[in-house]
């Protein structure tokens, strides 16, 4: 794109303030900036800025709302009886055959946790120090094991952690999986705006400050990076999404896969994972019913009195919180990506930038820009028929969200000693419990030593018992 193009396209739409220092760029900043605004989808740009930055983006809930129906975990639970062991065959036949790759979403800015680097690197192994990346590469090869098969693996990042993501894996030698396995793509960005007044911010006098699209722009970046693409020639029709912060997830699990595939009520487009909800304020998107279709409502978009809402043994009505773990086919993303697009979301962030006056870079102290994202769970309701499956706490969500407190690197590590405690005790193991019941230990176990329970009571090397106050890797 010229400079005069740029212009006249910027002026049409009042941000043309982004080239005002571009005559004073060096000529290599100078075409970096051009290339940057040409890949800027402008005229979507005004609609958004009114809704979304000049408004605050107000979503309707809808007023059918009803709690969503869901496998529950005990599958001879008097509430929905359901032949676990059919769709396990049914997912491990996929899994064997390479139908299934796994998919990370690791393209977000971990500014919670304020960790320098991808949050994908940062050590979490309760004994070893793992990073998440290690945790989900041993899933991944103990997998392939357990069932001899290829399991490709495709990591979205952002522009932002791209080249510094992909680095960590060859020097650390792709954790011990094939590298020609491995996908590594950049999602999309969207512009940061002024908040106050929906102006475009810059960066640097040379450069557009952005932000990731959010892990909704998965659906696009599967399909513009080629992965799509790289799935069908492997012959992949189902995808096991997870994201980055999360070290107990199953990888592949052949139950969720089945039910996925093959249950009566599931199209096979997208299917999600929950938890029951610990409490009425918690911060989980919760799944709810309406008008016939499975959605997923933000908690702060959640209406507090139906959050609150108890049934007849005074438990939450709404109560099944999304974990952010989905079952995906295929065609369905080429379906959503194809078809209408995902709504965005607005977060206010504090975004440093160039001060348009002087031209000197400023530190908010205040949120002060509008970031826009798309949400991969907006996704659901456009499946025909979505199906939810309880999972455990325990079992499967210990995230690294926060650098301290509720979801932080150590609520993390205390559940990935509770889980493999609970493990070893049911492989006959005693455990030191402290009078509070938690174990008065350290315990990791390794997803190359068992990546569940049942696999980890067949292992015959396991010891009588752990001692008090001992750590214990296995
Ligand atoms: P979070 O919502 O926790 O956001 O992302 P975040 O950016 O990682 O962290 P904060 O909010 O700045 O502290 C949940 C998952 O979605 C991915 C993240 O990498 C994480 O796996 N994600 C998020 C993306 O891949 N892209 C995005 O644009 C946003």
């Amino acid at each position: 794109m010229d400079i005069d193009t740029a212009r006249r396209q910027l002026a049409e739409i009042g941000q043309d303030h982004l080239l005002a220092f571009v005559d004073d760029l060096p000529p290599e900043q100078r075409s970096a900036l051009l290339t940057q605004i040409a890949a800027i989808d402008l005229p979507s740009l005004p609609p958004l800025i009114e809704r979304y930055v000049k408004s605050d983006g107000h979503i309707e809930i809808p007023s059918d709302l009803s709690p969503a129906t869901y496998y529950p975990r005990d599958p001879d639970s008097e509430t929905r009886s359901w032949n676990a062991a059919q769709y396990e065959d049914a997912g491990a036949s996929l899994i064997a055959s390479g139908s299934v790759a796994c998919f990370t979403v690791a393209g977000g800015q971990g500014s919670r946790l304020g960790y320098d680097g991808p949050k994908g690197c940062y050590p979490t192994g309760c004994v070893s120090g793992k990073p998440l990346f290690q945790v989900f590469a041993e899933g991944i090869l103990a997998t392939e094991r357990a069932y001899d098969c290829e399991l490709p693996w495709y990591i979205m990042t952002s522009p932002l952690n791209h080249e510094a993501t992909v680095a960590f894996f060859s020097d650390n030698e792709h954790f011990g999986l094939d590298a020609e396995r491995i996908h590594f793509f950049a999602q999309g960005t969207m512009p940061s705006f002024d908040k106050e007044t929906g102006k475009i911010l810059l960066a640097e006098k040379g450069k557009v400050a952005t932000n990731p699209d959010g892990h909704g722009g998965a659906f696009r970046a599967l399909v513009t990076s080629g992965a799509l693409d790289d799935m069908r020639t492997r012959g992949v029709q189902h995808i096991s999404y997870w994201q980055v912060d999360n070290p107990h997830v199953r990888v592949a699990d052949p139950v969720f896969l089945g039910l996925h595939a093959t249950a009566p009520d599931s199209s096979g487009e997208m299917s999600s994972k929950m938890l029951p909800k610990a409490e009425a304020a918690e911060k989980v998107g919760v799944f709810c019913e309406s008008g016939g279709k499975t959605v997923i409502i933000e908690y702060s978009d959640m209406p507090e009195k139906l959050a609150k809402e108890t049934d007849a043994k005074g438990n939450l009505r709404f109560l099944a919180g999304s974990i952010a773990i989905h079952a995906i086919g295929v065609a369905f993303v080429e379906r959503v990506v194809n078809g209408d697009s995902l709504p965005y979301h607005r977060a206010v962030k504090k975004v440093p930038h160039v001060d348009l006056g002087a031209g000197e870079r400023v530190e908010p102290s205040e949120p002060n820009a509008v970031k826009l994202e798309r949400f991969i769970f907006d996704a659901v309701p456009l499946a025909e028929s979505s199906i939810v499956y309880e999972t455990d706490r325990v079992e499967e969500f210990a995230p690294v969200k926060n650098k301290e407190g509720v979801d932080s690197i150590v609520t993390s590590k205390q559940l990935q000693t509770e889980r493999a405690a609970r493990w070893l005790e049911a492989a006959g193991v005693e455990i030191p419990r402290r009078s509070d019941g938690k174990p008065d230990c350290v315990i990791e176990i390794s997803p190359m030593t068992a990546l569940s329970a049942a696999q980890l009571r067949r292992r015959d090397d396991l010891p009588k018992a752990i001692e008090r106050g001992a750590t214990v890797e296995l």
